[in-house]
Formats: structure tokens, sequence, C-alpha cells
């Protein structure tokens, strides 16, 4: 089945209101229409701007985190309902940042794809083993049961989530996974998404993440469970962030 791919930047703490406009007026002016879908994951007090900026175009507006919670007294939480507000479709969980410097267990990270799924917003899933969990060969166990927490909290409607392979050891480091390194995971996933709900697992997009670049990401979107990109630092810079867009079709 063909999968439309996505190309998804997720700025991080990156931003300003003068250099977010200044990115996206370049994007936006040659973005055109592309041949993929696209998303700026950007700095929750940016979703006002961004959200006017990108209005009417191509281009989604996606959050980086959201909360488990829908109301309350969760300091510096923003649920998904808040996140509506300022039209965001997609919002990453489980980034291994967030699982790193936030403590985001599996069954936390599960929690918010709920959240996120229960008010009609798309959560990008992130899995992905560290340096030393790959070196010791256990790559797939790590990966599954990161994906295995998320697939038996909402198994009624999992058809809605984007998956991404986001190896830790490759993220801003320069160092990519090669096109059949994260093949070979990404069909992995594919297997077990297949397992645990065949109807709607072809249809379920697994992104890449990790130092994909302008370089790169030819070769790494050809591969056939690789459904587009979760892109850090390349998403920071318009004409790479754009020649990824066009190498997604
Ligand atoms: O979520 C995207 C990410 O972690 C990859 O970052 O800078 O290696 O593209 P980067």
């Amino acid at each position: 089945m063909t999968r439309r791919k996505l190309i998804a930047g997720n700025w991080k703490m990156n931003g300003s209101l003068s250099a977010n406009e200044a990115l996206l007026n370049a994007l936006l002016h040659d973005v055109g229409r592309p041949g993929c879908d696209v998303a700026v994951c950007v700095p929750a007090p940016y979703f006002s701007q961004v959200q006017s900026l990108v209005a009417g175009s191509q281009v989604a507006l996606g959050a980086q985190d959201i909360s488990a919670q829908s109301h309350g007294a969760f300091t510096g939480e923003q649920s998904a309902a808040m996140l509506k507000d300022f039209g965001v479709r997609y919002a990453i969980v489980g980034h291994s940042e967030r699982r790193q410097y936030h403590g985001e267990i599996d069954e936390i990270v599960a929690a918010k794809a709920a959240a996120a799924l229960a008010n009609g917003i798309t959560p990008i899933v992130c899995v992905g083993e560290t340096l030393a969990e790959r070196d010791a060969g256990r790559t797939e166990e790590v990966v599954k049961r990161q994906l295995a927490a998320v697939i038996h909290v909402n198994g009624h409607c999992i058809s809605e989530i984007v998956v991404a392979y986001e190896p830790v050891w490759a993220i801003g480091t320069g160092k990519t996974a090669t096109p059949e390194q994260a093949q070979g995971v990404h069909a992995v996933l594919r297997a077990q998404l297949h397992h645990a709900a065949s109807e709607h697992s072809a249809a379920i997009r697994l992104l890449y993440g990790g130092s994909m670049n302008a370089a790169n990401a030819s070769e790494l979107l050809s591969q056939p469970d690789i459904d587009g990109g979760l892109i850090g630092g390349a998403s920071l810079k318009a004409p790479d962030f754009l020649q990824i867009i066009g190498a997604a079709r």
C-alpha cells in the first residue's frame, strides 16, 4: 500500500519570534504543493505565531509534547484541548530527550498518546535505542517494548498514530543510521504493528529520525518501510528542510 510520507520538523528548544518568521517565510515561499505531508513541531510559546503564519498553507502545526492530563493542578503542562485551541495537528510523544531528562517512562508515553488520540491530535510516538543498548544487541527488544506500551493502551485506535524510530546515538550527532539499519528496525516495527492490528498496520507511517539531512534523505526515504522523517537540526534551515521535503515522494 502507498503511504503518503510525512516530513516533520522538530525545532526542539530553538527559535524566537523573528527567527521563526524568517524560517517559515522562507519555507512557505518555496514549499508549493509538496508531494508529502509537512509539519513543524514548535515550542509551545510560539503556537499562536506559527498558527497564523502557516494558516492556509500546506504546513501543519505540531507540538513537541502533550499532557496526559486534561486540566488542573499540573504546573507547566499543556493539555490536548489547549493544543487544539491553536490548531495543533501532531504532538511528539516519548522523544528520547523527554525520556532522558524528564523521566518519561513507557506508561507516561502511552498515556500521552492516548490523550492526543482522544482529542483528534496525531501522536508521533518516538522509540529508539541508546548506543549501549545497540552494542548489547538489544535494539529490537527496546523498540518493541516502547511500541508495545502504546499499542496495548490504544489498541482501538492504533491506526491513527505515527511512529518515529530515532536511534538515540544518531540524534544531533551527525551519525545517521544506514538505510539498511533503519529499514531493519522499521521492518521489525511494521511486523509488530501487523501482529497487533493487522487491518490497520499497512497504513501506519513509520518515520526515521536522527541526523537526517539534505544529503542522506533520499536514500533513507527510498526504503520500503521508511515513510518520512522527524528532523531536528536540518529543520531549522529552510533550504535543507525543503530539500528533505523534495526527497519525500
Ligand atoms: O526529533 C528529531 C530528532 O531527535 C533528530 O534530531 O538534529 O539529529 O535531526 P537531529
